[in-house]
């Protein structure tokens, strides 16, 4: 396992991680590597070095709007990671399915809440059940479309576009970069362009939109997003 402590929180080690992905994609191979960060830290969720271990508090400001009143409501959580944002989705009164390719994650997932009521399983964004298809009134994701190539990136939002019920919400929260920058610096930040094909493509109205740094040293530029079908 040493050899695998530059994915750790503790001793990340960027360079390497790179390095790790660009081999992976170079390969062909756009999705193995996600098991392989949660699996290395051999139980430990706080050894996940992207886990902030806390909701999204732009998640949180958009929940206390309690915008969707109707009983039943449904949250769908994509790439789920160790769940701090699908808990807090259910805190908030939503029956939430969270999934993530990675069974590893899932496992975390299951071992840090006993007793959630969040329905966590292992599932493709690209081959999703049949049955959830326009069944969730909010299709929430953090930091996923942002870890996909290229030829995902489109496919991953008209995936989550037909998860929304009508009139539900498509809540995005991302790293940005400017247009025409960074086009292959990991992880693969949104350009306002790209968060956009959700009106542009997918034809969701955009409710609200923010370009903020986050509280990082040095600041990290982030967008969050709310389109509703
Ligand atoms: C950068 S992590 C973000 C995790 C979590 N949302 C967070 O904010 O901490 C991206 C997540 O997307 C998951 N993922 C990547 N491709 C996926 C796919 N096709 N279907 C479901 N999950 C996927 C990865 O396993 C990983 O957990």
């Amino acid at each position: 396992m040493e050899n695998k402590k530059f994915l750790h929180k503790d001793s990340f080690d960027y360079e390497k991680y790179v390095a790790m992905v660009k081999q992976h994609h170079k390969n062909g191979d756009a999705f193995s590597w996600f098991d392989y960060i949660y699996d290395c830290v051999e139980g430990d969720y706080t050894k996940v070095f992207w886990a902030d271990l806390e909701p999204n508090p732009y998640l949180v400001d958009w929940l206390k709007q309690e915008l969707i009143k109707k009983h039943n409501k449904t949250a769908c959580v994509i790439g789920c990671g160790v769940g701090d944002d699908a808990e807090v989705l259910s805190e908030y009164g939503y029956k939430v399915t969270a999934f993530d390719i990675s069974k590893s994650a899932i496992n975390l997932c299951k071992k840090r809440y006993p007793n959630t009521k969040v329905n966590y399983l292992v599932a493709d964004l690209f081959d999703y059940p049949k049955e959830w298809f326009e069944s969730f009134d909010v299709v929430y994701e953090c930091n996923t479309i942002q870890v996909l190539p290229n030829q995902y990136r489109k496919k991953a939002k008209t995936a989550m576009n037909n998860l929304l019920t009508k009139d539900g919400y498509i809540l995005v929260s991302c790293r940005s970069r400017e247009e025409n920058t960074m086009e292959d610096v990991i992880p693969l930040p949104l350009s306002k362009s790209e968060i956009n094909e959700f009106v542009t493509i997918e034809k969701l109205k955009e409710i609200s939109f923010e370009a903020y740094d986050d509280t990082q040293e040095p600041p990290v530029p982030h967008f969050w997003g709310v389109y509703q079908k």
